[in-house]
């Protein structure tokens, strides 16, 4: 029991990969709380958990007084937060950088920056005046070296990477520690619907070194090893999780070097 007694909070964490993390947590013996969006995923949550000490939250995480106001309702509960996994997050529609909507950038920022920086401040503050805390940030690959067609989703999840790093310099001496986590594609979430279709899921893994797509239960057990105490001491780090998809393919070189073209 990892997290015996300790108050987790997972953002975004009424399904997906969130509520995926936020089990594990109350089954290593914490308290948790989540958040999103809708009402009936709010609902859904608590009745699923409701043997549990888990509760589960109606708010947006772009709207700062509520997210101050929840936060506030957590800490009168349960009377500190230990972990903060800035889970919440969004794509927005595939377009190419000169097509994409005003509207739609924004909106991708907005949640998956701005949102995931309102939630740091606002139980981050909590942990400072506890004097410990722990923030791991869910980023992606695409954050790593950006990618075709997902630009304001490249751009947030790079921009949660650096907002790990500055808060690790500035909240470390404070007892408060963050990571990222930097997924490739994950079998659960928001690919549900996309990994339904065989060729996606072959097409993926034919891209990926080790051949296949990462299970929830891998980014889950990472994410609590890092929220762990075991962890600590990795502090502004970004882990990446992807099977080696965004490691330099040498294999290709190879081929290119050694038969005057590159792999098919
Ligand atoms: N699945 C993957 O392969 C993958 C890979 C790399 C990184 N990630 C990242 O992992 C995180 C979780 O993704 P997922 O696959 O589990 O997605 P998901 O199934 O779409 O779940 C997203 C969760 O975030 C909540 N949410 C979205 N916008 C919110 C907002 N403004 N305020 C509060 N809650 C909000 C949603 O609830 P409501 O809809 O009710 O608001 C939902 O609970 C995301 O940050 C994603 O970018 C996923």
């Amino acid at each position: 029991m990892r997290f015996r007694d300790k108050v987790v909070f997972v953002t975004g964490g009424t399904k997906g990969l969130g509520k995926a993390m936020a089990k594990a947590f109350l089954e290593e013996g914490a308290r948790v709380g989540v958040n999103g969006r809708s009402n009936e995923s709010v609902e859904q949550f608590q009745e699923e958990f409701r043997d549990t000490p888990a509760r589960a939250f109606a708010c947006d995480i772009t709207d700062y007084s509520r997210m101050e106001a929840m936060a506030g309702k957590v800490v009168a509960e349960w009377g500190r937060v230990d972990v903060l996994v800035n889970n919440a997050g969004i794509v927005g529609p595939i377009a190419s950088a000169e097509k994409t909507k005003k509207t739609d950038f924004d909106a991708v920022i907005d949640v998956n920056v701005k949102g995931s920086f309102y939630a740091s401040q606002i139980f981050g503050r909590q942990m400072i005046e506890q004097g410990s805390g722990r923030i791991v940030s869910i980023s992606s690959q695409v954050g790593l070296f950006g990618g075709k067609g997902f630009l304001a989703y490249a751009v947030g999840k790079g921009a949660l990477q650096i907002m790990t790093r500055s808060l690790a310099f500035e909240w470390g001496r404070f007892g408060v520690t963050l990571c990222c986590v930097a997924p490739g594609f994950i079998k659960g979430g928001m690919n549900e619907g996309l990994i339904r279709r065989q060729p996606f899921v072959d097409f993926l893994s034919a891209k990926t070194p080790v051949g296949r797509m990462a299970n929830v239960e891998e980014l889950v057990g990472i994410v609590l090893f890092l929220a762990s105490d075991e962890a600590q001491y990795i502090n502004g780090e970004t882990v990446v999780m992807d099977g080696g998809m965004t490691g330099f393919d040498q294999e290709s070189l190879v081929d290119f070097i050694s038969k005057g073209k590159p792999r098919a």
